[in-house]
């Protein structure tokens, strides 16, 4: 089997500063990319910034700026919020990079080559804030502006020469294809919404626009952009050395084995990305996974409705593994979900602090006042010692699966309750009573409570990686020692090293701050 693992974020225009909603494309993804590296996997992990078309040409025209310039800038500031946001990606892909025109040309020739792109004229409705073509059944008139249903944003009439995707000829092998991949379009709902809309047939699709200049020029006809979101989806090939297929990186990671995408982006991924791919004659991706939007006043968070919560700032104050953990643990991954101040603090005090930052605190506090600060062995597991470790252990698998089928919130969840149980059982096994007249059976204790801190710990690593890091240094763990199958070593521990210090892992929030 192999092992190796490609997920991708989605690209993100840089028309803006970053918001919380693209910070969480890319935890999530972060999430899943973690996880397969402790499962011992080759991770690609693969994020970047989207930067032609209209609607940054237009963004860099109000800001008295040339595109580029403009992209150079504020590309890096998603390049520094990866680190921001502790991303694990090995790579970070802009669509202005050689790298990338290349592919997308030899992208668009083989369409040629197959017959599947004709020339001719567009008009129809476009909305340049989503660089979507809408059909006049999806748009609807607010305040006496014409708007695209799905994302409310404005729409404009367009009328001129384009290329044509022959779209409309790919519908029955798309539904066959659905139909052979159960698992291509995560969650159910999400798959069942693109067959829907694949099954009421497919029209052609304008690939190319001749209105503006900033873009990838169509081969032999220059006066012609290719449409962006074609040059968009193809990053994730470019970043695999595409068009030399025989690359080592094309043929270890191509097809992807999961695009993680926000829902309002679906259509692209599961609709155009496995046509295009088709019709040249290379494998669609594994898995596309939609997810729902972080609301704000219950609505979706974005630039153009001014309700944008800024990652960075909640960043500074509370943390990163806070924001991270607060993100998944309280929005349900397909859904959309409102976040909000006071369930962030909530959320950090009785998850983070009280539960297992404490667990961990009072632990090794209790080990460094009565064992020489030093894990002790144990003589014999007594029933209940057993059962706390087992029932991590023998939930394993299903934990493993939840994760490859990017069911994040119900993973969480049984996390957490075992470090509920954990701080459940050291407070039942009372190792402060029996530490005078049975100091074997207090070692045993502490022996356990360790053991599951570290199997705990690994477990909340991709998603908390800086605290669970500090924990499992404590225990000499070393970054590259977190791995998924130490959870059933119970001999991987070093008993003769002093520990160091643990410093406090989560402050608690007072209700001023
Ligand atoms: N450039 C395209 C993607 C091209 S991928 C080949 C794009 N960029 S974006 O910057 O507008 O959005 C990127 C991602 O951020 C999308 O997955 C989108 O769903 C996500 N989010 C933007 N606002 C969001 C929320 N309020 N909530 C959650 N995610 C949303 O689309």
């Amino acid at each position: 089997m192999s092992k190796n693992f490609y997920i991708t974020t989605p690209i993100y225009y840089p028309s803006g500063k970053p918001h919380m909603g693209h910070a969480y494309s890319s935890i999530v993804a972060d999430i899943f990319a973690r996880f397969k590296k402790l499962e011992n996997y080759n991770v690609l992990f693969l994020t970047g910034t989207d930067e032609h078309g209209q609607k940054i040409q237009k963004e860099a025209k109000k800001n008295n700026k040339d595109p580029k310039e403009f992209c150079d800038e504020l590309s890096e500031t998603f390049r520094s919020l990866t680190k921001v946001l502790n991303l694990s990606n090995n790579d970070f892909i802009r669509t202005t990079e050689k790298r990338h025109h290349k592919s997308v040309v030899d992208l668009w020739n083989r369409l040629v080559t197959s017959g599947d792109i004709y020339l001719d004229k567009y008009s129809g409705w476009y909305s340049v804030s989503d660089e979507a073509f809408y059909d006049e059944d999806e748009i609807e008139i607010v305040n006496g502006n014409k708007v695209s249903k799905s994302s409310g944003s404005n729409v404009e009439w367009v009328e001129e020469e384009s290329y044509f995707f022959k779209l409309s000829v790919w519908s029955k092998k798309l539904l066959e294809f659905y139909n052979k991949n159960p698992q291509f379009i995560l969650p159910s709902s999400r798959r069942n919404e693109v067959i829907k809309f694949v099954e009421k047939g497919l029209k052609d699709l304008s690939i190319s626009r001749t209105s503006f200049s900033w873009g990838i020029p169509v081969p032999k006809n220059e006066k012609h952009v290719i449409y962006v979101w074609l040059d968009a989806l193809t990053n994730y090939i470019s970043a695999l050395n595409f068009p030399d297929v025989e690359n080592k990186k094309y043929k270890d990671y191509w097809p992807a084995d999961v695009h993680i995408i926000g829902k309002d982006i679906l259509r692209f991924h599961a609709v155009f990305w496995p046509a295009f791919l088709l019709a040249a004659k290379l494998s669609p991706p594994k898995r596309v996974f939609g997810h729902g939007w972080i609301l704000s006043d219950e609505k979706k968070m974005s630039k153009s409705l001014g309700n944008i919560l800024d990652p960075l700032e909640i960043i500074n104050k509370y943390g990163i593994d806070q924001l991270r953990y607060y993100l998944v643990k309280e929005v349900s991954l397909g859904n959309d979900g409102s976040i909000s101040m006071e369930n962030l603090k909530n959320c950090i005090n009785n998850d983070l602090a009280n539960n297992y930052g404490n667990l961990c605190q009072r632990v090794f506090s209790f080990i460094k006042k009565n064992c020489e600060n030093k894990i002790p062995k144990s003589k014999r597991l007594s029933i209940s010692d057993k059962q706390l470790l087992n029932n991590l252990k023998n939930n394993l698998p299903k934990l493993i699966n939840l994760m490859n089928n990017q069911e994040l919130n119900e993973y969480i969840k049984i996390v957490v309750s075992f470090s509920f149980d954990a701080n459940k059982y050291f407070n039942d096994s009372e190792p402060w009573a029996v530490k005078k007249k049975d100091p074997d059976r207090m070692k045993t204790i502490l022996f356990t409570i360790v053991q599951q801190i570290k199997n705990i710990s690994i477990l909340l690593n991709p998603i908390i990686p800086n605290a669970t890091k500090k924990v499992l240094s404590i225990i000499n763990f070393s970054s590259n020692d977190i791995k998924i199958d130490k959870i059933n070593d119970d001999n991987c521990l070093n008993h003769d090293k002093e520990l160091d210090n643990l410093e406090i892992l989560f402050n608690k929030i007072e209700n001023d701050n």
